[in-house]
């Protein structure tokens, strides 16, 4: 019998409506226009406004789409893995919430949370259910609501984040295609540049933690940019190379959307044009988890079976990594 791979069968993605552009940004802060797309390359990013919505809600119409589109119900769903940094609420697990608000009876669901690299750690994590022929089914969501994180009078972190989820089935594929490789890793001496200084348990929420305003995301986007430029393109370049994959073989290349010039600096390690670049940052921003489901679920389209895709993300941690994916449909 061939090896069973995981597939990605089915994705689906959810944006809110509301578009918070650069120009609206700068009159909330000292910013203008020019500068954040030079900088960065967004021009506007999506907000879900309104009172007792959270991440969860922008996971169910991602879901919904996903299962219709791949034509099942969600009480098929074997496991769901929900990679977040904003859960709906500390505990439980807002896969659980998820599970519950679609129906999934059947699913067990957790969250994981590996900062911006969530989704490919998510993917590689569930791919090894499939793998074992433990699951049939496996859901993999990546979402974020930063926004609620955000402290929207610091212009250094403000202009970056947006709201939003992407999900992807993975599914047995004896063909060859499906989450081929990946290369996973982890440097915790980053936590000083990238993280949320209160409301764990080092730091429980208390008047003072709020008055300090340590409930929102601290970046250092300086020493981010440094140490994501070199280790993104590096781990996309050493997948191509473990693969004896070349330029030449690559469809597509989806990387994390944090800073256009870290997209660029990743292409160019890896030899892949512009053509072959998934973008979509000038549109929604970083979202953190969200940001490669839902390059594949805008892209999805463009993709042909037997496409060779090299997925790339870093993050708070630091995580990063790379994954090779080949498109089955
Ligand atoms: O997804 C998780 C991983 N995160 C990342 O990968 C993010 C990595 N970091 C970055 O993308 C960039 O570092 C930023 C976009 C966050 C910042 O860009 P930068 O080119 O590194 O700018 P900087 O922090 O070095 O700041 C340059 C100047 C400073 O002014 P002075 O000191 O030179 O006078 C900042 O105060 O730009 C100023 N500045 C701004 N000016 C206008 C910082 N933010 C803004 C702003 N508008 N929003």
């Amino acid at each position: 019998m061939s090896k069973i791979h995981a597939a990605i069968t089915a994705v689906g993605g959810y944006v809110p409506e509301y578009v918070l552009t650069n120009q609206e940004l700068e009159t909330m802060v000292d910013t203008n226009d020019e500068w954040i797309t030079t900088r960065t390359g967004i021009k506007e990013r999506r907000i879900l406004k309104g009172e007792g919505l959270a991440t969860s809600d922008l996971a169910v119409p991602a879901v919904i789409e996903l299962l219709q589109k791949r034509g099942i119900g969600a009480e098929e769903i074997d496991l769901i893995i929900f990679c977040t940094t904003t859960p709906d609420l500390p505990f439980p697990a807002t896969a659980c919430i998820l599970a519950d608000k679609v129906g999934a009876k059947n699913a067990w669901a957790w969250d994981l949370q590996a900062a911006c690299s969530g989704f490919i750690f998510g993917l590689t994590t569930g791919a090894q259910f499939i793998e074992s022929g433990k699951h049939k089914k496996v859901l993999v969501i990546g979402a974020d609501k930063m926004s609620a994180m955000i402290d929207y009078t610091d212009r250094a972190t403000c202009i970056i984040f947006g709201d939003g989820c992407g999900c992807a089935l993975l599914e047995p594929n004896e063909e060859g295609e499906g989450v081929l490789d990946s290369i996973l890793k982890s440097d915790g001496s980053g936590i000083p540049f990238l993280h949320q200084k209160a409301g764990g348990s080092l730091k429980p929420a208390s008047h003072a933690t709020i008055d300090a305003r340590e409930h929102y995301a601290y970046q250092e986007g300086q020493a981010v940019f440094k140490f994501a430029v070199t280790n993104m393109a590096d781990v996309a370049a050493e997948v191509m190379e473990r693969n004896n994959l070349t330029s030449k073989d690559i469809a597509w290349l989806v990387p994390h959307q944090a800073n256009k010039r870290i997209i660029d600096a990743t292409a160019n390690r890896c030899g892949v044009t512009s053509d072959k670049v998934v973008v979509n940052i000038e549109r929604y921003g970083n979202t953190t988890n969200a940001t490669i489901p839902l390059c594949l679920w805008e892209w999805e389209n463009k993709f042909k079976k037997g496409d060779n895709i090299i997925l790339a993300a870093f993050g708070g941690g630091f995580t990063w990594g790379s994954v090779y994916v080949k498109w089955a449909y």
